[in-house]
Protein backbone atom coordinates (compact mmCIF):
# COMPACT_ATOMS: atom_id res chain seq x y z
CA UNK A 1 0.00 0.00 0.00
CA UNK A 2 1.53 3.39 -1.34
CA UNK A 3 1.79 6.04 1.67
CA UNK A 4 -0.24 9.27 1.21
CA UNK A 5 1.84 12.38 1.76
CA UNK A 6 0.49 13.22 5.03
CA UNK A 7 1.18 9.83 6.08
CA UNK A 8 5.08 10.56 4.37
CA UNK A 9 5.20 13.61 6.63
CA UNK A 10 4.13 12.26 9.66
CA UNK A 11 6.96 9.47 9.12
CA UNK A 12 9.45 12.31 9.08
CA UNK A 13 8.63 13.68 12.58
CA UNK A 14 8.32 10.01 13.74
CA UNK A 15 11.78 9.14 12.75
CA UNK A 16 12.70 12.84 14.45
CA UNK A 17 11.16 11.22 17.60
CA UNK A 18 12.60 7.97 17.26
CA UNK A 19 16.37 9.57 16.89
CA UNK A 20 16.28 11.29 20.54
CA UNK A 21 17.08 14.45 19.42
CA UNK A 22 13.87 15.94 18.93
CA UNK A 23 13.40 15.62 22.42
CA UNK A 24 13.02 18.97 24.80
CA UNK A 25 16.20 19.52 26.27
CA UNK A 26 16.26 20.94 29.98
CA UNK A 27 19.06 21.75 31.80
CA UNK A 28 16.97 21.97 35.03
CA UNK A 29 17.45 18.00 35.75
CA UNK A 30 19.20 15.16 34.57
CA UNK A 31 22.52 13.82 34.34
CA UNK A 32 24.31 16.62 32.26
CA UNK A 33 21.90 19.39 33.93
CA UNK A 34 23.24 22.76 34.07
CA UNK A 35 25.31 22.53 36.78
CA UNK A 36 27.02 19.67 35.64
CA UNK A 37 27.69 21.54 31.99
CA UNK A 38 28.47 25.02 33.40
CA UNK A 39 30.03 24.26 36.82
CA UNK A 40 31.13 20.62 37.82
CA UNK A 41 32.66 19.98 33.71
CA UNK A 42 34.20 23.69 34.05
CA UNK A 43 35.59 23.48 37.17
CA UNK A 44 37.40 20.11 36.25
CA UNK A 45 38.68 21.77 33.43
CA UNK A 46 40.00 24.68 35.09
CA UNK A 47 41.88 23.17 37.87
CA UNK A 48 43.15 20.70 35.56
CA UNK A 49 44.01 22.86 32.30
CA UNK A 50 47.59 23.60 33.93
CA UNK A 51 48.95 20.27 34.69
CA UNK A 52 47.68 18.57 30.99
CA UNK A 53 49.00 21.71 29.36
CA UNK A 54 52.42 21.35 30.95
CA UNK A 55 52.11 17.33 30.43
CA UNK A 56 51.31 18.35 26.71
CA UNK A 57 54.60 20.08 26.57
CA UNK A 58 56.52 17.52 27.69
CA UNK A 59 54.80 15.13 25.15
CA UNK A 60 55.90 17.35 22.52
CA UNK A 61 59.08 17.89 23.46
CA UNK A 62 59.98 13.92 23.34
CA UNK A 63 57.76 14.23 19.35
CA UNK A 64 54.80 12.33 20.63
CA UNK A 65 50.90 12.19 21.15
CA UNK A 66 49.46 12.27 24.40
CA UNK A 67 48.27 8.35 25.36
CA UNK A 68 45.63 8.67 27.49
CA UNK A 69 43.67 5.78 29.73
CA UNK A 70 40.42 6.27 31.56
CA UNK A 71 39.64 4.03 33.87
CA UNK A 72 36.10 3.68 34.85
CA UNK A 73 34.72 5.72 31.17
CA UNK A 74 31.57 4.58 31.52
CA UNK A 75 29.98 6.53 28.15
CA UNK A 76 32.89 8.32 27.86
CA UNK A 77 32.13 11.06 29.24
CA UNK A 78 35.74 11.71 30.26
CA UNK A 79 36.84 12.33 26.73
CA UNK A 80 34.47 14.84 26.14
CA UNK A 81 35.82 16.54 29.33
CA UNK A 82 39.08 16.73 28.22
CA UNK A 83 38.77 17.41 24.78
CA UNK A 84 36.62 20.51 26.16
CA UNK A 85 39.68 22.31 28.20
CA UNK A 86 40.37 25.38 26.20
CA UNK A 87 43.72 27.46 26.22
CA UNK A 88 43.83 29.61 29.61
CA UNK A 89 44.08 33.17 27.65
CA UNK A 90 42.70 32.43 24.38
CA UNK A 91 41.52 35.50 23.14
CA UNK A 92 38.10 36.78 21.95
CA UNK A 93 38.83 36.66 18.39
CA UNK A 94 40.57 33.87 18.51
CA UNK A 95 38.16 30.63 17.18
CA UNK A 96 40.73 27.31 18.21
CA UNK A 97 40.50 27.67 21.49
CA UNK A 98 40.99 23.58 22.47
CA UNK A 99 44.10 22.37 24.41
CA UNK A 100 43.81 19.18 23.35
CA UNK A 101 42.85 19.44 19.75
CA UNK A 102 42.51 15.82 17.44
CA UNK A 103 45.89 16.15 16.18
CA UNK A 104 47.69 15.88 19.79
CA UNK A 105 45.78 12.90 21.10
CA UNK A 106 47.40 9.50 19.95
CA UNK A 107 45.10 7.77 21.84
CA UNK A 108 42.31 7.44 24.44
CA UNK A 109 41.56 4.46 26.44
CA UNK A 110 38.45 3.78 27.97
CA UNK A 111 38.42 0.61 30.43
CA UNK A 112 34.90 -0.01 32.30
CA UNK A 113 33.21 -3.09 34.08
CA UNK A 114 29.59 -2.37 32.56
CA UNK A 115 29.09 -3.84 28.98
CA UNK A 116 26.29 -1.71 28.43
CA UNK A 117 27.91 1.37 29.11
CA UNK A 118 30.82 0.52 26.79
CA UNK A 119 28.25 -0.61 24.42
CA UNK A 120 27.22 2.96 24.75
CA UNK A 121 30.31 4.18 24.33
CA UNK A 122 31.61 2.13 21.33
CA UNK A 123 28.26 3.32 19.75
CA UNK A 124 29.42 6.88 19.98
CA UNK A 125 33.01 6.65 19.07
CA UNK A 126 33.00 3.94 16.30
CA UNK A 127 34.63 6.32 14.16
CA UNK A 128 37.07 7.79 15.64
CA UNK A 129 40.03 5.02 15.50
CA UNK A 130 41.85 6.36 18.44
CA UNK A 131 39.09 5.99 21.09
CA UNK A 132 39.25 2.43 22.02
CA UNK A 133 37.28 0.91 24.83
CA UNK A 134 38.01 -2.51 26.68
CA UNK A 135 35.86 -4.13 29.24
CA UNK A 136 38.12 -4.39 32.44
CA UNK A 137 38.47 -4.54 36.21
CA UNK A 138 40.21 -1.75 37.65
CA UNK A 139 39.83 -2.95 41.56
CA UNK A 140 42.25 -5.85 39.97
CA UNK A 141 45.62 -3.67 39.33
CA UNK A 142 46.56 -1.97 35.95
CA UNK A 143 46.10 -4.30 32.97
CA UNK A 144 48.84 -3.51 29.77
CA UNK A 145 48.80 -5.95 26.61
CA UNK A 146 51.95 -6.98 25.89
CA UNK A 147 52.76 -4.79 23.18
CA UNK A 148 50.76 -2.21 24.90
CA UNK A 149 52.92 1.37 25.81
CA UNK A 150 52.21 3.18 29.09
CA UNK A 151 49.91 6.22 29.01
CA UNK A 152 50.84 9.73 29.87
CA UNK A 153 47.09 10.70 31.65
CA UNK A 154 45.59 8.09 33.48
CA UNK A 155 42.28 9.74 34.06
CA UNK A 156 39.30 9.25 36.04
CA UNK A 157 36.08 11.33 36.66
CA UNK A 158 32.83 12.15 38.48
CA UNK A 159 33.42 9.73 41.66
CA UNK A 160 34.72 7.06 40.05
CA UNK A 161 37.77 6.29 42.36
CA UNK A 162 35.38 5.84 45.12
CA UNK A 163 34.29 2.50 43.84
CA UNK A 164 37.94 1.10 45.77
CA UNK A 165 36.20 0.35 48.92
CA UNK A 166 39.27 -0.33 50.19
CA UNK A 167 42.94 0.93 50.31
CA UNK A 168 44.32 -1.98 48.93
CA UNK A 169 43.04 -2.34 45.27
CA UNK A 170 43.14 1.51 44.68
CA UNK A 171 47.23 1.28 46.43
CA UNK A 172 47.70 -1.61 43.68
CA UNK A 173 46.90 0.07 40.75
CA UNK A 174 48.49 3.21 41.09
CA UNK A 175 51.93 1.28 42.47
CA UNK A 176 51.09 -0.51 38.94
CA UNK A 177 50.67 2.77 37.15
CA UNK A 178 54.33 3.88 38.74
CA UNK A 179 55.72 0.72 38.34
CA UNK A 180 55.26 0.26 34.59
CA UNK A 181 55.62 4.11 33.97
CA UNK A 182 58.34 5.11 31.52
CA UNK A 183 59.75 8.30 32.87
CA UNK A 184 56.57 10.77 33.50
CA UNK A 185 52.93 10.67 34.00
CA UNK A 186 50.01 11.92 35.32
CA UNK A 187 46.93 10.53 37.39
CA UNK A 188 44.12 12.32 38.19
CA UNK A 189 41.63 10.61 40.69
CA UNK A 190 38.35 11.59 41.55
CA UNK A 191 36.39 10.26 44.82
CA UNK A 192 33.25 11.57 46.72
CA UNK A 193 33.99 13.96 49.40
CA UNK A 194 33.77 12.51 53.10
CA UNK A 195 32.84 15.85 54.73
CA UNK A 196 29.71 17.02 51.74
CA UNK A 197 27.20 18.64 53.32
CA UNK A 198 24.53 16.69 51.48
CA UNK A 199 25.84 13.40 53.52
CA UNK A 200 26.17 15.32 56.72
CA UNK A 201 24.79 12.53 58.64
CA UNK A 202 27.18 9.86 57.38
CA UNK A 203 30.31 12.03 58.83
CA UNK A 204 33.21 10.44 61.25
CA UNK A 205 35.97 11.56 62.37
CA UNK A 206 37.68 8.84 62.47
CA UNK A 207 40.06 8.73 59.63
CA UNK A 208 41.00 5.39 60.74
CA UNK A 209 37.32 3.74 60.09
CA UNK A 210 36.79 3.79 55.87
CA UNK A 211 33.58 5.41 55.21
CA UNK A 212 31.93 3.36 52.77
CA UNK A 213 28.38 4.77 51.79
CA UNK A 214 25.13 3.00 50.53
CA UNK A 215 25.04 5.40 46.99
CA UNK A 216 21.75 5.74 45.89
CA UNK A 217 21.39 6.60 42.03
CA UNK A 218 18.23 8.23 43.04
CA UNK A 219 18.56 12.17 41.94
CA UNK A 220 17.91 11.49 38.29
CA UNK A 221 13.86 11.34 39.22
CA UNK A 222 11.53 13.55 39.99
CA UNK A 223 10.43 13.66 43.92
CA UNK A 224 7.18 12.00 43.04
CA UNK A 225 8.91 9.30 40.98
CA UNK A 226 11.93 8.82 43.48
CA UNK A 227 9.03 7.76 46.14
CA UNK A 228 7.65 5.45 43.68
CA UNK A 229 10.33 3.70 42.71
CA UNK A 230 12.75 3.70 46.23
CA UNK A 231 12.27 -0.13 46.31
CA UNK A 232 14.04 -0.47 43.06
CA UNK A 233 16.46 1.99 42.82
CA UNK A 234 20.21 0.69 43.02
CA UNK A 235 22.11 0.86 45.91
CA UNK A 236 26.00 1.70 44.70
CA UNK A 237 28.88 0.85 47.72
CA UNK A 238 31.40 4.28 47.44
CA UNK A 239 34.31 5.05 49.67
CA UNK A 240 34.18 8.71 51.18
CA UNK A 241 37.37 10.12 51.20
CA UNK A 242 39.13 13.01 52.52
CA UNK A 243 43.21 14.23 51.36
CA UNK A 244 44.76 12.50 54.50
CA UNK A 245 43.29 9.77 53.13
CA UNK A 246 44.26 9.53 49.61
CA UNK A 247 47.99 11.51 50.56
CA UNK A 248 48.25 7.71 52.79
CA UNK A 249 47.16 5.49 49.90
CA UNK A 250 49.11 7.68 47.26
CA UNK A 251 52.32 7.24 49.80
CA UNK A 252 51.81 3.35 49.95
CA UNK A 253 51.56 3.33 46.36
CA UNK A 254 54.75 5.54 45.65
CA UNK A 255 56.52 2.74 48.23
CA UNK A 256 55.38 -0.34 46.64
CA UNK A 257 56.47 0.91 43.16
CA UNK A 258 59.28 2.33 45.17
CA UNK A 259 58.51 5.58 42.91
CA UNK A 260 57.37 8.88 44.64
CA UNK A 261 53.65 9.75 43.34
CA UNK A 262 53.86 13.19 43.72
CA UNK A 263 50.35 15.04 44.94
CA UNK A 264 50.35 18.58 42.88
CA UNK A 265 46.64 19.72 43.24
CA UNK A 266 43.21 18.82 45.16
CA UNK A 267 40.22 20.50 45.39
CA UNK A 268 36.53 19.96 46.06
CA UNK A 269 34.26 20.61 43.28
CA UNK A 270 30.15 20.79 44.14
CA UNK A 271 30.51 22.19 47.38
CA UNK A 272 26.50 23.14 48.14
CA UNK A 273 25.31 21.75 44.63
CA UNK A 274 26.15 18.06 45.06
CA UNK A 275 23.01 16.23 43.56
CA UNK A 276 22.08 14.61 46.82
CA UNK A 277 21.59 18.62 48.02
CA UNK A 278 18.15 17.98 46.36
CA UNK A 279 17.18 14.64 47.43
CA UNK A 280 17.85 15.53 51.13
CA UNK A 281 17.97 11.58 50.97
CA UNK A 282 21.71 11.62 53.77
CA UNK A 283 20.45 15.17 55.46
CA UNK A 284 17.73 16.49 56.76
CA UNK A 285 18.84 19.97 56.61
CA UNK A 286 19.80 20.08 52.71
CA UNK A 287 18.25 22.69 50.56
CA UNK A 288 17.57 21.96 47.00
CA UNK A 289 20.20 24.41 45.77
CA UNK A 290 21.24 22.49 42.74
CA UNK A 291 17.85 22.77 41.41
CA UNK A 292 18.51 26.77 42.05
CA UNK A 293 21.69 27.23 40.38
CA UNK A 294 20.37 24.96 37.71
CA UNK A 295 17.46 27.40 37.70
CA UNK A 296 19.48 30.13 37.70
CA UNK A 297 21.51 29.09 34.13
CA UNK A 298 17.80 28.36 32.39
CA UNK A 299 17.21 30.20 29.48
CA UNK A 300 14.41 32.34 29.82
CA UNK A 301 13.52 31.16 33.76
CA UNK A 302 13.31 33.47 35.94
CA UNK A 303 14.87 32.44 39.53
CA UNK A 304 13.40 33.18 43.20
CA UNK A 305 16.49 34.35 44.36
CA UNK A 306 15.04 33.70 48.17
CA UNK A 307 15.77 30.19 47.00
CA UNK A 308 19.38 30.37 46.95
CA UNK A 309 19.80 31.33 50.56
CA UNK A 310 21.63 28.81 52.17
CA UNK A 311 21.17 28.36 56.16
CA UNK A 312 23.86 25.51 57.38
CA UNK A 313 22.92 23.45 59.87
CA UNK A 314 26.73 22.88 61.83
CA UNK A 315 27.40 19.44 63.35
CA UNK A 316 29.07 19.42 66.43
CA UNK A 317 32.64 18.33 66.71
CA UNK A 318 33.04 19.04 63.38
CA UNK A 319 34.51 22.81 64.15
CA UNK A 320 37.01 23.05 61.73
CA UNK A 321 34.40 22.31 58.85
CA UNK A 322 31.74 23.81 60.26
CA UNK A 323 33.72 26.98 60.43
CA UNK A 324 34.69 26.39 56.62
CA UNK A 325 31.34 25.91 55.62
CA UNK A 326 29.89 28.77 57.40
CA UNK A 327 32.13 31.09 56.54
CA UNK A 328 31.20 30.51 52.73
CA UNK A 329 28.06 30.54 53.55
CA UNK A 330 28.05 33.96 54.87
CA UNK A 331 29.96 34.60 51.51
CA UNK A 332 27.57 32.81 49.05
CA UNK A 333 24.59 34.53 51.18
CA UNK A 334 26.16 38.48 51.15
CA UNK A 335 26.34 37.83 47.22
CA UNK A 336 22.95 36.70 46.38
CA UNK A 337 21.27 39.60 48.52
CA UNK A 338 23.76 42.11 46.98
CA UNK A 339 22.30 40.93 43.28
CA UNK A 340 18.80 41.05 44.63
CA UNK A 341 19.09 44.74 45.99
CA UNK A 342 20.82 45.67 42.47
CA UNK A 343 17.65 44.57 40.92
CA UNK A 344 15.25 46.24 43.44
CA UNK A 345 17.21 49.39 43.50
CA UNK A 346 18.26 49.85 39.78
CA UNK A 347 15.99 52.40 37.63
CA UNK A 348 15.31 50.79 34.43
CA UNK A 349 13.87 54.50 32.93
CA UNK A 350 16.80 56.80 34.67
CA UNK A 351 19.18 53.52 33.96
CA UNK A 352 21.09 53.89 36.97
CA UNK A 353 20.49 52.61 40.59
CA UNK A 354 18.27 54.81 43.00
CA UNK A 355 20.42 53.76 45.92
CA UNK A 356 23.55 55.26 46.70
CA UNK A 357 24.38 52.39 49.38
CA UNK A 358 25.86 49.92 47.17
CA UNK A 359 29.36 50.46 48.03
CA UNK A 360 30.50 47.06 49.07
CA UNK A 361 32.31 47.06 52.26
CA UNK A 362 36.21 46.98 52.36
CA UNK A 363 36.44 44.69 55.06
CA UNK A 364 34.82 41.86 52.93
CA UNK A 365 36.97 39.00 51.70
CA UNK A 366 38.82 39.76 48.67
CA UNK A 367 36.81 37.22 46.14
CA UNK A 368 33.34 38.25 46.88
CA UNK A 369 34.28 41.93 46.94
CA UNK A 370 35.56 41.24 43.31
CA UNK A 371 32.09 39.13 42.98
CA UNK A 372 30.17 41.78 44.03
CA UNK A 373 31.65 44.53 42.02
CA UNK A 374 31.17 42.11 38.99
CA UNK A 375 27.49 42.09 39.37
CA UNK A 376 26.98 45.63 39.71
CA UNK A 377 28.65 46.46 36.53
CA UNK A 378 26.20 43.16 34.60
CA UNK A 379 23.11 44.74 36.11
CA UNK A 380 24.28 48.17 35.16
CA UNK A 381 25.35 47.26 31.86
CA UNK A 382 22.24 45.63 30.87
CA UNK A 383 19.34 46.54 33.34
CA UNK A 384 18.06 49.32 30.94
CA UNK A 385 17.89 46.32 28.21
CA UNK A 386 14.20 45.72 27.52
CA UNK A 387 14.19 43.61 25.21
CA UNK A 388 15.62 39.48 25.60
CA UNK A 389 14.88 38.95 29.23
CA UNK A 390 17.80 40.54 30.61
CA UNK A 391 17.48 39.22 34.12
CA UNK A 392 16.46 35.71 33.14
CA UNK A 393 19.14 35.57 30.39
CA UNK A 394 22.00 37.80 31.54
CA UNK A 395 22.60 38.93 35.08
CA UNK A 396 20.85 35.50 36.34
CA UNK A 397 23.91 33.05 34.93
CA UNK A 398 26.33 35.57 35.47
CA UNK A 399 25.13 35.12 38.98
CA UNK A 400 25.49 31.11 39.19
CA UNK A 401 29.50 32.52 37.60
CA UNK A 402 30.27 34.28 40.45
CA UNK A 403 28.77 32.05 42.66
CA UNK A 404 30.94 29.49 41.01
CA UNK A 405 34.21 32.02 40.97
CA UNK A 406 33.23 32.28 44.73
CA UNK A 407 33.09 28.62 45.61
CA UNK A 408 35.88 27.74 43.74
CA UNK A 409 38.24 30.17 45.04
CA UNK A 410 37.09 29.80 48.94
CA UNK A 411 37.05 25.25 48.33
CA UNK A 412 40.39 23.38 50.10
CA UNK A 413 40.41 20.37 48.43
CA UNK A 414 39.72 18.93 51.60
CA UNK A 415 36.85 16.41 50.44
CA UNK A 416 34.22 19.00 51.63
CA UNK A 417 32.23 18.91 48.44
CA UNK A 418 30.49 16.14 46.86
CA UNK A 419 33.48 15.65 44.18
CA UNK A 420 37.35 15.63 45.74
CA UNK A 421 39.86 15.18 42.60
CA UNK A 422 43.46 14.83 43.26
CA UNK A 423 46.06 15.28 40.71
CA UNK A 424 49.32 13.72 41.11
CA UNK A 425 52.67 13.06 38.99
CA UNK A 426 55.45 10.74 38.35
CA UNK A 427 58.48 11.79 37.70
CA UNK A 428 61.30 9.10 36.97
CA UNK A 429 63.46 11.67 35.54
C1 LIG B 1 30.49 7.39 38.61
S1 LIG B 1 30.57 6.53 37.13
C2 LIG B 1 31.54 7.61 36.14
C3 LIG B 1 31.38 7.38 34.68
C4 LIG B 1 32.12 8.36 33.80
N1 LIG B 1 33.55 8.30 34.01
C5 LIG B 1 31.61 9.78 33.99
O1 LIG B 1 32.42 10.65 34.25
O2 LIG B 1 30.42 10.02 33.83
C6 LIG B 1 31.66 5.23 37.57
C7 LIG B 1 32.03 4.29 36.42
O3 LIG B 1 32.97 3.34 36.90
C8 LIG B 1 32.62 2.05 36.40
N2 LIG B 1 33.18 1.04 37.36
C9 LIG B 1 32.77 0.81 38.63
N3 LIG B 1 33.54 -0.12 39.19
C10 LIG B 1 34.46 -0.49 38.25
C11 LIG B 1 35.55 -1.40 38.24
N4 LIG B 1 35.85 -2.12 39.30
N5 LIG B 1 36.29 -1.50 37.11
C12 LIG B 1 35.99 -0.77 36.01
N6 LIG B 1 34.97 0.12 35.97
C13 LIG B 1 34.22 0.26 37.07
C14 LIG B 1 31.10 2.07 36.33
O4 LIG B 1 30.61 1.11 35.41
C15 LIG B 1 30.85 3.52 35.87
O5 LIG B 1 30.86 3.61 34.47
Amino acid sequence: MSLTSQDVQMEAYSEAVKSGLYAKRSGLVGKYDNVRKHWEDEVTRHFICPYVSALLDRCQQSMRRLRIMDFGCGSADGYELLMGIRHRDAGLHESKVDLLSADKVGCYKGVDLSGDLLEQAESIYSDNPKVIFEQGDFTKGLSLKKDEKPYDLYFTSYGTFSHHNEDETLVQLLADIAGTCQDYCLIIGDWLGRYSYEWQSLWTNDLNENRNMDYIVSYIYSKEEREQRRDELQHLQLRLMSRQEIAAIVSAAGKKAGVEIKPVKFFDRSVFTGRHMDTGEYNPYAQPLREAVNSLHEPNVRTNLSTLIVNYAPKAGFEFINGYFEHLQMCWNTLVNYTQTLMETYDRDAASFKSAHLAVPASYPADLREMMERMLQVVEGVGWLNTGLPRENVIEPQLGYALRYLVSRLQQGQGCAHGLVGVFEVNKK
